[in-house]
């Protein structure tokens, strides 16, 4: 005898007998107000989407494990490094960044990274990417430049002349743009691709020492890249490709790995390296090469469980750079330190004021905070006190707030500029040199497709970037822009494309 169908139930968990024929005023209609079943499933239905997110609304989502390997407990105490071979849950979501929640995956764009460590002292989220720099260092331009990689307000298309416009007047971007038009721009899908947590953070151990790091991820599928044409093809007739293969290759119990490699330095030494280099260690824009600073290992991330319900768990997880728990810290890097105010704005308006009582933004551990009401309050503090005791000067010592060693301040507050005083192609000609020249040569064709639609004065302000970057970047660009002037035009992918 098979199983008997559950019953339908409204959200009230009120029974339902027919689901399929609304309650009419005869065979005909019209339909009357109480088939409340009826009002309720359309009301739904009109509420079903949230705002997408401003950036990096189209997205794949999974859990796993993060596995200890290597003690890293000299510099630092947070407890997911307690012990070699300790293991941690973990919610990951890749995404592109610039288009909208239906865009194609293999669109060139940078690819997001956020990994979540539900750890036994909170939520920590390494909110990263898949290039270890990013195109500016001061947070104040992100809103223009994320205008520039989505919709002309007039046309409602992508402009390359937006994009091209900022980048150009934005020499700080050119490390970055080098990476987004070399074959790393269209990683295949996101198993192949590394991570990086871009930043500059800091590790802080038991004597309250405080060492910066950068943190990197390194695929164990390899590296692999799409070539412009693949990824364009691969945006008409499978959109959906990065998530297909993501969740695909979870569903046959291929486990996608990565290993967790950390650069570590103490502030001193950090100070002797931009006295060397003239680099600003918290600079964004910039990488610490792993020749000055090697990369250690520490773990292994391993994806192992796709989620139930896309909306639930991969809509709706809310990662934030601000949560970080005790043995880890921020640092000077100012892109930090706007991301750290942005991330939970957003959150409370796009998910709402309690978005992290929901079970995938949940922490693992128990929650005690003041915190009471709002929409959607579900788990409201039972009896417990909405205030805390004001002689207390707080819980603990080794908490947030507490027992970290601080950093050295120096210099005037104001506004610095920092545009004509640093420098931004050094290190772009370095990646630029270390490509190889079939790479170069798709380098300079992928960018000579958008940079063929931008006005003469753009294009002149960009070619001297390259020039300045290493005169053969110049000079490749202009031989690709030559010919595709001459009829031998190469097949674009994507938003830049
Ligand atoms: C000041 C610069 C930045 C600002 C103001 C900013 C702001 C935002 C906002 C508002 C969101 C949407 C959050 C949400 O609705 O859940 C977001 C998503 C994201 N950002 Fe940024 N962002 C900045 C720079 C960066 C950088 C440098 C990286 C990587 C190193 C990055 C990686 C991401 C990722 C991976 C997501 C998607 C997270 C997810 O999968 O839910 N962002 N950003």
């Amino acid at each position: 005898m098979s199983a008997p169908t559950p019953t339908l139930t409204t959200a009230s968990g009120i029974p339902v007998a027919d689901d399929q024929n609304s309650l009419s005023a005869g065979p005909r209609g019209p339909l009357l107000l109480q088939d409340f079943h009826l009002i309720e499933k359309l009301q739904h239905f009109n509420r079903e989407r949230i705002p997408e997110r401003v950036v990096h609304a189209k997205g794949s989502g999974a859990y796993g494990t993060f596995t200890v390997t290597h003690d890293i407990r000299r510099h630092t105490r947070a407890k997911l490094f307690a012990a070699v071979g300790q293991t941690t849950e973990t919610f990951v979501r890749f995404s592109t960044v610039g288009g909208e929640r239906g865009s194609a995956d293999t669109e060139r764009d940078p690819r997001g990274f956020a990994i979540r460590f539900y750890t036994e002292e909170g939520n920590w989220d390494l909110v990263g990417n898949n290039t270890p720099m990013f195109f500016i260092k001061d947070p104040i331009k992100f809103p223009d430049f994320v205008h520039t990689q989505k919709r002309c307000p007039h046309s409602n298309l992508k402009s390359p002349e937006m994009m091209f416009d900022f980048w150009s007047r934005a020499p700080e971007s050119l490390h970055q743009l080098t990476m987004l038009f070399s074959n790393r721009g269209t990683p295949d899908g996101y198993r192949h691709m590394d991570g990086f947590g871009s930043h500059t953070f800091s590790l802080i151990n038991d004597a309250g020492e405080r060492v910066f790091c950068k943190w990197h991820l390194r695929t164990e599928q390899g590296i692999r890249n799409l070539s412009a044409a693949e990824a364009g093809r691969l945006a008409g007739e499978d959109p959906d490709y990065a998530q297909r293969d993501l969740f695909d290759a979870i569903a046959r119990k291929d486990f996608p790995r990565w290993e967790v490699r950390v650069q570590v330095a103490t502030e001193a030494e950090l100070a002797a390296w931009e006295a060397r280099t003239g680099w600003n260690p918290f600079d964004l824009t910039k990488v610490w090469p792993h020749a000055d600073f090697p990369r250690h290992p520490v773990g292994i991330l391993e994806l192992n469980r796709n989620p139930e319900n896309y909306h639930a768990e991969v809509e709706q997880v809310a990662f934030s750079p601000a949560n970080i728990v005790p043995g880890l810290g921020f640092s000077p890097d100012k892109m930090l330190q706007g991301r750290l105010f942005a991330y939970h704005d957003a959150q409370l308006y796009r998910v709402g004021a309690n978005h992290q009582q929901l079970p995938v933004n949940a922490p693992r551990c128990p929650v005690r905070n003041h915190q009471r009401d709002g929409a959607m309050a579900f788990s409201n503090g039972g009896a417990a006190q909405t205030y805390g005791v004001v002689a207390a000067g707080g819980t603990g010592t080794s908490g947030f707030g507490h027992g970290d060693a601080g950093w050295t301040l120096s210099g005037v507050a104001g506004r610095h500029d920092a545009r004509g005083t640093e420098d931004d192609y050094t290190q772009a000609g370095n990646l630029f040199r270390l490509l190889p020249p079939s790479e170069r040569q798709d380098l300079f064709d992928n960018l000579a497709g958008p940079l063929s639609r931008v006005s003469p004065e753009t294009l002149a302000r960009q070619l001297a970037h390259f020039d300045k970057a290493d005169p053969a970047y110049g000079d490749g660009v202009r031989l690709a822009l030559k010919a595709r002037q001459g009829g031998a035009q190469s097949v674009g992918a994507g938003v830049n494309g």
